[in-house]
């Protein structure tokens, strides 16, 4: 069967350049980077020529990089690494859940959180960001590009914001990394999470950026590794993976990969949304990365729609979760003030380094054609007749 992944939000494939660089190191190159023979210098090496590799694509410092086991671990050590009991944090209503997560359990330790809305199109506003600050505000966390609708935030003035303040500014990059450039001093961020398996690097690896001078308590004890800031022995494969993925997102940015790819996305949503009535895309008309788009379609159950996609060869993801057992719709797409049902009739799509444009073609074909077949199946859809209907089967 004809099979093509359009969830790169929710990981991407080894691109084979970086399946190539780290396979050395599970097998002749094995040494553990913080030996002292020639085995373990050879992995310093390769552990160090990663980090010079990512802080490159961030235009941070080498020494500011911290590798970590993934996106999670990065936001977690930028969180509770930042702040103590009786702290004030601000964050937003659309963060990923490692964030919103960590958040709520600061909250259970003493910290107090506000955590400020976005509007119809997920964006937050920097001056509700101002307004939120108190005298013992210690961190303010946005994310940069939200994994579910890509609408990127105004990162550069949450930072002067904090800046301003004096106030510790953490961003989740994890969506935008690799996608857009990334500039931590035009951002004016003191740390930012990025995660390897969303640039085509292995699960399991990340890294977190620490600005120089930055005291940060470490989530585990044990040895000295990454400057005491986290200790374990590092995953030396899957770091020379990142330092690999780093690089290729590096050239792709500076060889205009963002302006093809937002190409493709955008000539996903028009020939969709030319041909598919009552269907809309959410968040559309913020800045977004260039590889998302999330895309409602009234009356029917995006859980449904991703199952008969997958059922045809395609796979993306839905606007919903199961948690405790039912679908809850997004906390992204409520957050932006959509009816619930809306949430739930929609679905992402997200691109990867490795799209062709006969995979965008195979999903311009898919998605309105099986859309269509579940609408006849609805009880709620019926079909317009006229552009006056569509205008009210859209309302
Ligand atoms: C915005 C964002 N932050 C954090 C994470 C977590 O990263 P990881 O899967 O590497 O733990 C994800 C993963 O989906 C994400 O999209």
């Amino acid at each position: 069967m004809h099979r093509v992944y359009l969830d790169n939000n929710a990981t991407t494939p080894l691109l084979p350049e970086v399946f190539d660089a780290m396979r050395p190191f599970y097998l002749e190159g094995f040494g553990n980077a913080s030996s002292i023979h020639s085995h373990g210098q050879h992995a310093r090496a390769a552990v160090e020529k990663a980090r010079v590799s990512v802080a490159a694509l961030l235009n941070a410092r080498p020494a500011e990089i911290v590798f970590t086991s993934g996106g999670t671990e990065a936001d977690n050590l930028g969180v509770f690494g930042l702040v103590a009991r009786g702290d004030h944090v601000i964050t937003s209503a659309i963060e990923h859940h490692a964030v919103l997560n960590s958040c709520k359990r600061l909250e259970q330790m003493g910290c107090e959180v506000t955590y400020v809305g976005v509007n119809d199109r997920s964006q937050v506003d920097p001056q509700d960001i101002r307004r939120a600050l108190r005298p013992n505000t210690r961190l303010i966390s946005i994310i940069m590009a939200n994994n579910e609708t890509g609408v990127l935030q105004p990162v550069e003035e949450i930072g002067r914001i904090a800046q301003e303040a004096d106030v510790f500014f953490h961003t989740d990059a994890v969506q935008a990394v690799g996608k857009v450039p990334v500039d931590v001093q035009k951002i004016g961020c003191d740390a930012l999470s990025l995660s390897g398996h969303k640039i085509h690097a292995p699960q399991g690896t990340g890294a977190l950026f620490i600005k120089k001078g930055t005291l940060i308590q470490p989530l585990s004890y044990g040895g000295s590794h990454e400057r005491q800031r986290r200790a374990g022995t590092e995953n030396v494969p899957g770091i020379v993976g990142v330092g690999k993925a780093a690089e290729i997102a590096r050239h792709w940015l500076a060889d205009g990969g963002p302006a093809t790819m937002a190409g493709m996305r955008d000539a996903l949503e028009d020939s969709v949304l030319r041909t598919t009535d009552a269907a809309g895309v959410n968040g559309l008309g913020a800045p977004r990365v260039p590889n998302t788009t999330n895309l409602y379609f009234d009356h029917i159950e995006g859980e449904a729609l991703v199952i008969a996609l997958d059922l045809k060869g395609l796979a993306v993801s839905s606007g919903a979760a199961c948690s405790s057992g039912a679908i809850e719709p997004s906390h992204v797409l409520v957050a932006m003030g959509m009816p619930q049902q809306r949430a739930r009739a929609s679905i992402r799509v997200s691109l990867g380094k490795q799209t062709t444009q006969d995979d965008v073609d195979f999903a311009i074909r898919i998605i309105p054609e099986t859309v269509a077949r579940l609408r006849e199946i609805s009880p709620v859809y019926k079909k317009p007749v006229s552009k006056n209907d569509e205008k009210q089967a859209v309302s």
